[in-house]
């Protein structure tokens, strides 16, 4: 067993966890923050989707000790029900989802695609890397491909995504 201090959702939580314990589980099993959803538990699926420092990763591939005195924000930080988050605002908008299991992690990645597109990260898509990377439809869809949704709502999302970046969906 080891001590962790995480800040998660902008409050500090102190647990004591098995050190095999994932991000994951510790968000779900521990802190009862089931809008994050476990898919594959592989890293293979995107469900798990969080951001740690403001940076998006699979929760179900990390140690929850890894993250001594990180900031994580999970869907249940993004936005409330009477308060949705643009990226939520617009998910409800275009449709974007059908069963919603591999929603919360779409909308995580989401809003941490438009930052690293914001924030100058080049994708396998970027060919010039010398000049800002675009929103275009082909940088999201491969900035998106670690998330995987089983009903098919990808053009869906990607009208999302593409409408909270400013462009036309
Ligand atoms: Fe983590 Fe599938 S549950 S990637
Ligand atoms: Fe069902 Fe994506 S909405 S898996």
């Amino acid at each position: 067993m080891s001590k962790v201090t995480l800040t998660v959702n902008g409050a500090n939580r102190d647990l004591e966890l098995d050190t095999r314990t994932t991000l994951l589980d510790a968000l779900r099993e521990h802190l009862h923050l089931t809008g994050t959803k476990k898919g594959c538990d592989h890293g293979q699926c995107g469900a798990c989707t969080v951001m740690v420092d403001g940076r998006r990763i699979n929760s179900c591939l990390t140690l929850a000790v890894m993250h001594e005195g990180d900031t994580i924000t999970s869907i249940e930080g993004l936005g409330t029900p009477g308060n949705l988050h643009p990226m939520q605002a617009a998910f409800v908008k275009h449709d974007s989802y059908q069963c919603g299991y591999c929603t919360p992690g779409q909308i995580c990645s989401a809003v941490a695609v438009l930052n690293e597109i914001k924030a100058g990260i080049p994708s396998h898509v970027s060919a010039d890397l010398t000049i800002p990377q675009q929103t275009t439809a082909a940088e999201l869809r491969e900035r998106m491909s670690g998330n995987i949704c089983r009903c098919g709502a990808y053009s869906n999302i990607l009208d999302a995504i593409t409408e909270v970046a400013g462009g036309q969906a």
